[in-house]
């Protein structure tokens, strides 16, 4: 009797659940039907209403569900950078929460600095277990715009200058986030590559440019990395805001590319029921900065897609498909992040994600002058060190706009260099950028002599002097909602660093920042590195660099010019930069960054792909597996590689190419391929290049498609744009 009481009990615990799945569970529920079976049941269960209601906000970042389907609600958080704190449901103040102090991970222009696509999908990985276990399904980043000019506020949240390297980084980051079953939010879709009235301002550019340079980065987010929404910008382009522009979001996006996605509104960027409707938005987000109940019920309610779409839909203005695209998009969202059960749980702020922030800083910062091998620093080497700078000590996790952090810890360079070089350091600001929002900065009142002459009197007494300076986040720096308005650095650091090279020629600058700058003291410095934005980890990364414990091995993602009218944007005046009565057109077309220095022949202060190391690499003689190509071809460049200094390191191999006789105007060279290359003192590697001949085309804006030209084309091996080691010429015969 027991036995069969026993056997009856155990089948019941096999057999029962699944049972009662196969009886009970709906489709749209049901993990083991496909993704569009479940959308489509979803679908036919909702009421018009319920479909309106999820397009969208609810609260400041999250948007609806379907409550009497189970469909949860969509949460989203700012990103790029690390998981942005909780903020209050009803306005932009934060929530003021004790379990969201998060890993701060650095800048995407310190990962684009590093040119290793797999610190790229290590970074993701990371900042998605976070946002995952923040219980986020949307983490509002990457940035896909593109540095055109040095001032951009928010260049320091994006990928460079150039639009090949910018769509190769972007990819493993999403792939890396994704893999938590948190959705990435690629934005600013698109041309918004400035923050002066980026909420109004019309872009005039060309198809080629907008082809070539501006949308390449999307793309690739799209096809190579699959994003699942994308978030349009502020700015308008030919007329139309970018949250709803036919051009860009139906035509382009969904109908060219593909994306099966949803196309999220920035945060205020939606201005109109139809166009919002029918151009291709599906969830707009903050369009009123509080939710506070206006005297008719929820303001919410009254969205530019919540009531009154919702009314063109009953009137039939609009057509009930357009509503069921929508629905499905999201629900489609839905089933790859909250309603997919097997997503995995995340991390928060553990070892593992401040070793990755650790590595990507440090792999990410620049070496651009050392000639005195002032650098390294060798513990014990110097009795008295001056460490001077506001940056040494300021948090630069915070500020910055909706990037900004509130970091479970931030190690100051001060911090590190004391645990490094121990009481040899003694610290002077010599300035203050006198803003006391963000926590530790000293008052403007404070910004006089006093400041300067206490670290000109510290410098007179010690052996080094280690200025850490450079922009910050402050606002009309590297910030949200503003640009710098001038090319130099702020709070009278160059007056500064003057003073301190009259007074020892030993001196180590630091800029640490998100845009290049004016250097007027160059000649004199002997050691400059370019830092970033780094995160939690600023301090030990640096320190690393400084210290040789890490051999700098980043490259720049952007050209910087020797004077700001050097550069493209601000050669053709206002109406280019930052535009007139709300209108700017990119008179520089194409020419964008090295492409601009290049045929303009105007040589850079330190070029795109430039950095140094602390030993030294040898370029053998590259050879191409054949000479004569097709179109369909793909191409592999191989040479031999060797590390000829003392120290191990890591260089970037870049790959230009060049048409000898285009039918029009292009580049002098364009990057198509590059890779990082790891080398132990004294050992030699053999490098492969591949690139794909179709990445040869250019976009024929009369034809409306990209051409591939037969004909002769030179390939250039390089150490940086400007930096050709050697040169291969291949004929593009079909
Ligand atoms: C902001 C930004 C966007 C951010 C969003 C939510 O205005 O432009 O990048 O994700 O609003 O904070």
């Amino acid at each position: 009797m027991k036995n069969t009481r026993l056997t009856t009990l155990c089948l019941f615990l096999l057999v029962g659940p699944a049972l009662a799945i196969s009886a009970g569970i709906p489709v749209y529920l049901d993990p083991s039907k496909n993704i569009e079976q479940r959308v489509e049941d979803a679908l036919s269960r909702m009421t018009l209403e319920e479909k309106v209601a999820m397009c969208h906000a609810q609260s400041k970042f999250s948007s609806k569900g379907v409550p009497s389907l189970g469909i949860p609600e969509i949460w989203m958080s700012d990103g790029p950078h690390g998981v942005r704190e909780e903020i209050e449901w009803d306005s932009w103040n934060p929530a003021k929460w004790s379990n969201d102090y998060c890993t701060a991970f650095p800048a995407l222009t310190c990962l684009a600095a590093t040119f290793d696509l797999n610190l790229s999908l290590q970074y993701g990985v990371a900042v998605g277990e976070e946002a995952r276990y923040r219980e986020k399904d949307i983490l509002l980043g990457p940035g896909g715009n593109i540095y055109r000019t040095p001032l951009n506020g928010r260049n320091f949240e994006y990928m460079g200058e150039d639009p090949y390297l910018a769509s190769k980084m972007i990819v493993p980051y999403i792939k890396g986030v994704q893999k938590n079953g948190v959705a990435v939010s690629v934005k600013h879709f698109a041309l918004n590559n400035q923050e002066v009235d980026r909420d109004r301002v019309d872009v005039e550019v060309g198809d080629r440019a907008l082809r070539e340079i501006y949308l390449p980065a999307f793309k690739a987010a799209v096809q190579e990395g699959g994003a699942w929404t994308i978030m349009g910008s502020y700015n308008k382009y030919k007329g139309q805001h970018c949250c709803h522009n036919d051009i860009l979001l139906n035509q382009i996006l969904k109908k060219e590319w593909g994306f099966d996605g949803v196309v999220l509104s920035d945060w205020g960027g939606t201005h109109n029921t139809k166009e919002a409707a029918l151009n291709g938005l599906d969830i707009e987000m903050g369009s009123y900065t509080n939710g506070m109940t206006s005297g008719t019920g929820n303001a919410y309610d009254s969205y530019y897609l919540a009531n009154p779409f919702l009314d063109l839909l009953k009137k039939g203005e609009i057509p009930l498909a357009v509503i069921d695209d929508k629905a499905r998009r999201i629900l489609r969202l839905q089933m790859r992040t909250n309603l997919n059960p097997n997503r995995p749980f995340g991390r928060f702020v553990c070892k593992d994600h401040s070793a990755v922030a650790r590595t990507v800083a440090s792999n990410g910062i620049v070496l651009l002058k050392n000639t005195r091998n002032l650098l390294p620093i060798a513990p014990g080497k110097y009795k008295r060190i001056a460490v001077i700078g506001e940056n040494a000590t300021k948090s630069l996790t915070k500020g910055g706009g909706s990037s900004e952090l509130k970091s479970a810890y931030e190690v100051s360079p001060l911090d590190a260099l004391k645990a490094m070089y121990g009481s040899s350091v003694e610290y002077a600001s010599g300035y203050a950028s006198g803003n006391p929002t963000y926590g530790r900065e000293l008052k403007p009142s404070q910004n006089t002599g006093k400041l300067f002459d206490e670290a000109i009197e510290l410098a007179k007494k010690s052996d080094l002097i280690l200025y850490i300076g450079g922009l910050n986040k402050n606002h009309l720096q590297d910030c949200e909602g503003g640009d710098r308005t001038q090319f130099n650095l702020p709070f009278g650091q160059d007056s500064l660093i003057h003073k301190l090279l009259i007074i020892n020629p030993n001196i180590v600058v630091v800029l640490v920042g998100g845009n290049g700058v004016a250097m007027p003291w160059l000649n004199q410095v002997q050691a400059l590195v370019q830092s970033w934005y780094l995160g939690s980890e600023s301090g030990n990364a640096l320190v690393d660099v400084l210290s040789g414990k890490v051999n700098p091995s980043g490259k720049l993602p952007f050209s910087i010019p020797k004077k700001l009218t050097d550069n493209a944007a601000h050669f053709y005046g206002n109406q280019s930069y930052p535009g007139v009565n709300k209108k700017q057109t990119y008179f520089e077309d194409i020419f964008v960054g090295y492409r601009w220095f290049d045929t303009k022949k105007i040589e850079p202060q330190f070029a795109f792909g430039y950095g140094l190391s602390y030993t030294q690499f040898k370029y053998g003689k590259p050879v191409l597996e054949k000479k004569s190509i097709q179109a369909k071809d793909s191409l592999t460049v191989s040479l031999n590689l060797k590390n000829v200094g003392a120290v191990d390191g890591a260089e970037v191999v870049q790959l230009y190419v060049s048409q000898n006789k285009p039918s029009l105007v292009r580049p002098q060279k364009e990057l198509k391929a590059f890779t990082k290359v790891f080398l132990r003192a004294g050992e030699e590697k053999l490098v492969k290049l591949s690139v794909k001949v179709s990445d040869f085309a250019y976009y024929n804006d009369k034809l409306q498609q990209w051409s591939l030209e037969k004909g002769g084309y030179k390939l250039m091996v390089a150490a940086a744009s400007n930096d050709v080691k050697n040169v291969l010429d291949v004929e593009i015969s079909e």
